[in-house]
């Protein structure tokens, strides 16, 4: 296997863009408007009605990047170790996303999934339906619901279920909780709860380029203790020609996605800034023979074994969207970074854009994977949909990876103050179940992180 390289890029590490005095401030500053920072910035507006909300999004549009290429799943929480930030949150953000999605009936249904196993694989479904038995809610989350109530069911059961399953598969895991959305309407439903709120607002086509702790420049004693960040920000298509704008932020909530580390490696030292790894995943769409009828989610055991782990990857599953379009996928694939010799390192960022666009390459390797739980699929059937990218914080092989929430102050980066002071909320290695999480993410980060600092 060839060796995967992390990405250690910063921004603004051409140095292009000087400092500039901050022109406007506001109470909050979100940098991204995928369904994370959407999240955060619509509990912000909630919780403090009186306090400025800003987003800024490079894109047009909310969730162009990694919210508008994934699975659409709503996962039951199963897979992850019992006391990770990704089982609590994901619990809690199912319950909260059924709550929001019946309440203003955005698309969804609660389909229930199939884990389905050969007899060599019974063991691994046999000790994910044991520590579902075992979870509790999360604290202070008690819901009068079962956490996540799953049932062992045979083969021939399974294939009642689903009867274009193979004779192979010995025995499945019900999980009646996993649902599917529609998650562009989930996104918008937060951006328009942002936009009518009273000190909320979003700014499309606008990316942020150079972030420093703000030195007050104020001699007057009065206004001397003011910390922050200074964001500056770029609107329009090109850097180069376009002005840009300087923001004074008392609190910014990094939920950059894919370039989330960048920002933060900008005011790190080389020594301690954060590799960003990339994982691609691809989707392919299906109409042929084999699955007449199919209602429910459909994933095998994951590949196990010393270059695959099944954190890294929950296996090439079948998925049905809202219209009842049927779709394989993901599997992965790690990228490997430009060398870093190019002449524009901020564009070396963003070299995953790059694989975005589907090929028909891996649907021979797709289609063996799928025809080991549903043999009669067709490649002929398969056609390249779209690719997602992964945000990894951790190399191929390297086990389970939580969420990480990392919080900074201006005083580490020399912009005095006191820890506690203004601080810069990162959420990193936000991958799947971000999309299922993003309510509880958002109430945890708001609640826990932003309100314990006692600057709110
Ligand atoms: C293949 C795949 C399948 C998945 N399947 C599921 C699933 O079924 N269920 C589930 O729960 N989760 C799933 N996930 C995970 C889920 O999609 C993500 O966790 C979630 O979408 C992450 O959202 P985000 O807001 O953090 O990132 P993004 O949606 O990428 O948002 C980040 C935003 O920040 C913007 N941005 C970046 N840099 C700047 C800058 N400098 N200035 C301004 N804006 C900037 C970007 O343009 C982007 O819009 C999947 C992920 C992948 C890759
Ligand atoms: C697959 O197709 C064959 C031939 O049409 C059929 O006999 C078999 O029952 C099918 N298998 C499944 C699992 O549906
Ligand atoms: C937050 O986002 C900024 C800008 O996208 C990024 O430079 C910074 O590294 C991020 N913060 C962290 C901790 O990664």
């Amino acid at each position: 296997m060839r060796e995967i390289r992390g990405l250690a890029a910063a921004l603004n590490s051409s140095k292009r863009f000087k400092y500039k005095s901050p022109e406007i401030v506001v109470d909050h500053l979100v940098v991204g408007a995928g369904v994370v920072g959407l999240a955060i910035a619509q509990k912000l507006c909630e919780r403090f009605p009186l306090k400025s909300t800003y987003v800024v999004e490079r894109h047009g549009h909310v969730g162009e990047e990694i919210s508008s290429r994934n699975s659409e799943v709503i996962h039951s929480g199963i897979y992850y170790p019992a006391d990770s930030l990704k089982t609590r949150l994901c619990l809690r953000g199912r319950e909260l996303m059924y709550q929001r999605c019946q309440a203003l009936n955005i698309p969804h249904r609660k389909t229930g999934k199939l884990v389905v196993a050969t007899a060599e694989q019974r063991s691994y479904i046999e000790n994910l339906h044991n520590k579902a038995t075992k979870l509790q809610w999360p604290p202070h989350y008690t819901s009068n619901s079962p956490v996540l109530p799953t049932k062992l069911i045979s083969g021939d059961e399974a294939r009642s279920m689903e009867p274009d399953l193979s004779k192979d598969i010995a025995a499945a895991l019900w999980c009646p909780e996993t649902g599917i959305l529609d998650s562009h309407s989930f996104m918008e439903s937060l951006e328009k709860d942002i936009l009518e709120s009273e000190a909320g607002d979003l700014a499309y086509a606008t990316r942020v380029v150079r972030v420093d702790p703000y030195i007050s420049e104020s001699s007057k004693p009065t206004e001397g203790d003011e910390r922050g960040w200074v964001v500056q920000t770029v609107t329009g298509g090109d850097s180069r020609t376009d002005s840009s704008d300087a923001i004074l932020a008392r609190t910014i909530f990094n939920a950059s996605g894919l370039s989330g580390p960048f920002i933060l490696n900008a005011l790190l030292p080389l020594e301690q800034r954060i590799p960003m790894y990339y994982a691609r995943g691809s989707y392919a769409s299906y109409k042929g023979p084999g699955i007449s009828g199919i209602s429910h989610l459909i994933y095998p055991c994951p590949d196990t074994g010393p270059n695959a782990h099944a954190f890294a990857s929950l296996g090439t599953h079948l998925t049905l969207d809202m219209n009842g379009k049927i779709k394989f996928g993901p599997d992965i694939e790690f990228l490997s970074p430009p060398s870093g010799s190019s002449e524009d390192p901020e564009a070396d960022v963003d070299y995953w854009a790059r694989h975005l666009i589907p090929d028909d390459s891996k649907l021979g390797e797709m289609h063996r994977a799928v025809t080991r739980y549903l043999p009669n699929i067709t490649v002929e059937g398969m056609q390249p949909d779209y690719v997602g990218i992964r945000p990894k914080l951790i190399p191929p092989g390297a086990g389970f990876q939580d969420f990480i929430f990392r919080k900074d102050h201006p005083c580490q980066f020399g912009g005095g103050g006191d820890v506690g002071d203004a601080p810069m909320i990162s959420l990193l290695g936000i991958e799947s179940p971000g999309l299922t999480s993003s309510l509880a993410i958002a109430e945890y980060v708001v609640d826990d992180l932003l309100c314990s600092s006692g600057t709110g």
